[in-house]
């Protein structure tokens, strides 16, 4: 009789690819923590993001709303609902995330990339994390909203508490710093929508408002649903590049004389270190995959992370490969439920990767004992300690 396999031992969070490998031989099993049903084939993670009838994300939201948090509009946010809601909401926000739309914010993220590199640079020594990787995405989304500039640690600090709250059973300071931030949030968010209503700018909750689509309650929850969906998975993206390549000296020198190669590296670190690790659902009926029946109300964690390195779709899956032939790979989810911020994500990793390899001739990992985030679902450094190479210019 197998062990249950279990998801969250120090080892695996550090490297969790060993155990995606054990799991890809068992492809449908239960795991812990929590007796969830892993999926970790290829195929299967596929069927289950595209299957919103069977797999249910509404009803996840419960573990936004723990008994000891009594309110927290982000369960009520785009990720956790099923269709007819879920499509509804998604046309109506879609909009604002489409190419058109994201291109007229371009030329402002090249600026905070520009001013974040510069300074990241001229320090030499730094933890890549709080100097650089944090700090873009979360002034971007600082810009998005319109909000101050000084808003933009705070928008941190709000995504951590939120990521924190599933699965967590915090002490009682540490609840009530979470109720304080949720708190905190929405009154930033009430008085954010009023302002707007009251004086639309060119920011995207007066566009979201314009369109006169969605209810204070809807709006409220996809503002709360953007902090944590928005920084922390973009923080890793750009941590896990500089972490790989720290790896892949010989890849970095290829990217750094010929920029043009950022894209493709994005997407590789994307596959083979990717920021979102995995997704939830709920089964609304016994569901057969693999041969294996997952009953009705089971929860089920469909592991991208596992399915980027099945063998089956990614030849030498564990090799670190940036001129793969494109393929679609999993790291924004598949379906109903793909990443509304995928193309933005992408252009603030390519423009932020541009001004600092403009900047560097090289860099050096300066420890490999840093700790690795802590949650099921996005995997990241939580330090990265560099040691930046300035290029003469
Ligand atoms: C590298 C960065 C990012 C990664 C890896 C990522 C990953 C994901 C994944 C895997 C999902 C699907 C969740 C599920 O199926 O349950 C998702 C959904 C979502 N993401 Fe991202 N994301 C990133 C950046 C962003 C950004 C920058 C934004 C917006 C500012 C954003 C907004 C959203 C939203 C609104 C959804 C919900 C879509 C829906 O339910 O229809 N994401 N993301």
């Amino acid at each position: 009789m197998n062990q249950p396999l279990h998801l969250m031992t120090p080892e695996v969070r550090a490297n969790p690819y060993p155990l995606y490998a054990e799991l890809r031989r068992r492809p449908v099993c239960q795991v812990e923590p929590g007796g969830m049903w892993a999926v970790s084939r290829y195929d299967d993670v596929v069927t289950v993001l595209k299957d919103a009838r069977r797999f249910s994300s509404a009803g996840l939201g419960q573990s936004f709303r723990p008994p000891w948090l009594e309110h927290n509009p982000t369960a009520d946010s785009l990720v956790m609902k099923d269709p007819p809601d879920h499509t509804r909401l998604r046309t109506m926000l879609s909009r604002a995330f489409s190419g058109s739309a994201l291109s007229r914010w371009e030329s402002s993220i090249r600026a905070i990339a520009e001013e974040l590199a510069e300074a990241t640079v001229r320090r030499q020594e730094v933890d890549f994390v709080a100097e650089f990787a944090m700090p873009l995405p979360a002034r971007v989304l600082n810009l998005f909203y319109g909000l101050e500039p000084s808003m933009a640690l705070r928008l941190k600090r709000w995504a951590d508490d939120l990521v924190s709250i599933p699965a967590s059973q915090p002490s009682p300071q540490r609840m009530e710093e979470i109720r304080h931030s949720l708190a905190e949030m929405e009154r930033c968010f009430n008085a954010l929508i009023e302002a707007r209503r009251a004086s639309p700018g060119e920011d995207l909750v007066s566009e979201l408002i314009r369109t006169e689509a969605l209810t204070h309650e809807e709006l409220l929850g996809f503002l709360f649903g953007l902090v944590p969906a928005g920084v922390e998975t973009t923080v890793y993206l750009l941590a896990n590049t500089m972490y790989v390549l720290s790896e892949h000296p010989r890849e970095m020198e290829r990217v750094r004389d010929n920029p043009a190669l950022i894209p493709r590296l994005v997407e590789e670190v994307l596959r083979y270190e990717p920021p979102g690790q995995s997704s939830l659902r709920l089964t609304t009926e016994d569901v057969e995959l693999s041969g294996v029946t997952i009953p009705r109300g089971a929860i089920v964690i469909a592991l991208m992370g596992a399915a980027m390195r099945d063998e089956s779709r990614f030849p030498q899956a564990d090799r670190f490969i940036i001129d793969r032939e494109a393929q679609s790979n999993l790291a924004f989810g598949h379906g109903p439920h793909f990443c509304l911020g995928a193309m933005l994500a992408r252009m603030e990793a390519r423009l932020g990767l541009e001004a600092l390899f403009s900047r560097i001739r090289g860099f050096s990992l300066q420890r490999r004992d840093f700790a690795w985030s802590q949650s099921i679902i996005a995997r990241g450094p939580l330090t990265l300690p560099l040691h930046l190479e300035p290029s003469r210019r």
